[in-house]
């Protein structure tokens, strides 16, 4: 297995200082970052713009997760901002095979998300066509929730699942995740780790992002 890869999310950052907050993350692997709309989630976060200032702050990894209607009409914005991967909610799509194709037809990566509340199971005949699968280990929509550990669940069936194809296909948690829950979630089988609150509110985010890092493997 590869190392694990933590991924701050810059929802949990002070805006007014962006750009230093991003500079205190620089041992992050990948950087997330939470678009949100007022309709998909009852809470609007920010836009192309400041990800495209956060693409011209750092050379990061820009991992996009699109919690909005519609994602489809927003691909050539984001992939202009700088997304290195596109995640987007298979709830809010007809067709998310289609979708990742369009994603892919921009030469990045592809991802899809899915609610609590939606099943996994019949999106795993799907799995091929997905760079990674975004879990969401609380309801989307807000920053500094408890971490659901039923959803863990779904990261077992996803690892079955791509173990048994031999597929590259990263799993990826979102929620809650902190020094408390991380290593559950690494035993269960993600690759990847979103970390918002623990990771800016810790006195030292660096140093958490790396703690959190060698939680997982240790737990792996
Ligand atoms: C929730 C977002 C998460 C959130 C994580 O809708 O998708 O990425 O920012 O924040 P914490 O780590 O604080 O739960
Ligand atoms: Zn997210």
């Amino acid at each position: 297995m590869n190392t694990p890869i933590i991924a701050p999310s810059i929802l949990a950052a002070d805006f007014t200082a962006l750009g230093a907050e991003i500079d205190r993350v620089a041992n992050a692997d990948w950087l997330h970052v939470d678009i949100m709309d007022g309709h998909f989630v009852p809470n609007l976060s920010f836009g192309p713009g400041i990800t495209a200032n956060v693409n011209d702050h750092t050379d990061a990894h820009l991992d996009v997760h699109l919690m909005i209607e519609r994602p489809e009409t927003w691909i050539d914005t984001y992939v202009k901002a700088g997304a290195d991967c596109i995640i987007f909610h298979v709830e809010a799509v007809d067709d998310p095979v289609a979708v990742a194709r369009q994603i892919h037809a921009h030469g990045i990566k592809a991802g899809f998300s899915l609610r609590p509340g939606t099943p996994i199971e019949p999106l795993l005949s799907d799995l091929e066509h997905f760079d990674l699968v975004l879990v969401m280990s609380v309801e989307p929509g807000f920053g500094g929730q408890s971490f659901m550990p039923e959803q863990l669940e779904k990261v077992r069936a996803l690892r079955s699942e791509i173990d048994s194809r031999g597929l590259p296909t990263l799993i990826e948690i979102d929620g809650g995740i902190s020094a408390n829950t991380i290593e559950q979630a690494a035993a269960a089988g993600c690759d990847a780790f979103v970390a918002g609150s623990a990771v800016f509110g810790a006195e030292d985010p660096d140093a958490e992002v790396d703690r959190l890092r060698d939680l997982a493997a240790a737990a792996r």
